[in-house]
C-alpha cells in the first residue's frame, strides 16, 4: 500500500463480519493519547479524598479499564447498569437502574464514566439518583459528547472528544450488541 491513510473499504477487518463502515472516526492511537491526557487531568483534579470511579455498563467497559490505568492516585471501581429502554424498541423516556453499586457513596468523590452523551437523558436521571446518596462530589467523564443535548442538567467535566453526529461503534459502543470489541471508533454506513 503506497499511502499510510487507508479508507475503510481498504481495511479488511474480520471483526466487522462484512459490515460496511463509513470511516474510522478515532483510531487506536488517538484514543490512547486522549485517554492518557484524561488520566492526567483527573489525577490532578482529585488531590485528596476517596475517589470512586463508577462505570456505566455496558458501553463504558473498555474506556473505563483503559482510563483507570492512567489515573495515578488511589481509587476504587464499581459499576452501574442502567436501561434507557423498556421492553419495546422505542425509548420509553425512563432510565432504570438494573444494577446498583453496593459500595457506599456517601462522602466519596464519585466520577461517573460514560462512553457517550447523546440525548443526555441517561445522565440526567443517574446524576439525580447518585446525588441523593450524598457524595462529597459528583462529576461526569465521557469519552464522547455529541453536543446535541439541550436539556443537560449537569456539565460533563471531563470529555474525551466531541463526537460527530453519526452512528458510532467500537471501543465499547455497539450496534445491536455487535462491534463493542473494535479497538477503534468507526461510524456505520
Ligand atoms: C447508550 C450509551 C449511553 C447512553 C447515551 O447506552 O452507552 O449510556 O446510551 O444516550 P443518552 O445520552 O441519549 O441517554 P445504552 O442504553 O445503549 O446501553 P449500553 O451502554 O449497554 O450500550
Amino acid at each position: 500500500m503506497s499511502s499510510a491513510i487507508k479508507t475503510v473499504q481498504e481495511i479488511s477487518d474480520p471483526r466487522l463480519s462484512g459490515r460496511a463502515v463509513k470511516r474510522i472516526a478515532f483510531d487506536e492511537a488517538a484514543i490512547a493519547a486522549r485517554v492518557g491526557e484524561l488520566g492526567r487531568e483527573i489525577s490532578a483534579a482529585y488531590p485528596d479524598g476517596e475517589l470512586l470511579v463508577l462505570g456505566l455498563l455496558k458501553g463504558s467497559f473498555i474506556f473505563l479499564s483503559d482510563l483507570v490505568r492512567q489515573i495515578t492516585r488511589p481509587l476504587q471501581v464499581d459499576f452501574l447498569v442502567a436501561s434507557s429502554y423498556g421492553d419495546g424498541m422505542v425509548s420509553s423516556g425512563t432510565v432504570r437502574l438494573v444494577y446498583d453499586p453496593e459500595t457506599q457513596l456517601e462522602g466519596k468523590d464519585i466520577l461517573l464514566v460514560e462512553d457517550i452523551v447523546d440525548s443526555g437523558r441517561t445522565l440526567n436521571r443517574l446524576m439525580h439518583i447518585l446525588g441523593e446518596r450524598k457524595p462529597r462530589s459528583l462529576e461526569i467523564c465521557a469519552l464522547l459528547h455529541k453536543r446535541i443535548a439541550g436539556g443537560l442538567e449537569h456539565e460533563t467535566r471531563f470529555v474525551g472528544f466531541d463526537a460527530p453526529h453519526e452512528f458510532l461503534v467500537g471501543y465499547g459502543l455497539d450496534h445491536a450488541e455487535n462491534f463493542r470489541h473494535l479497538p477503534y471508533i468507526a461510524s456505520l454506513q
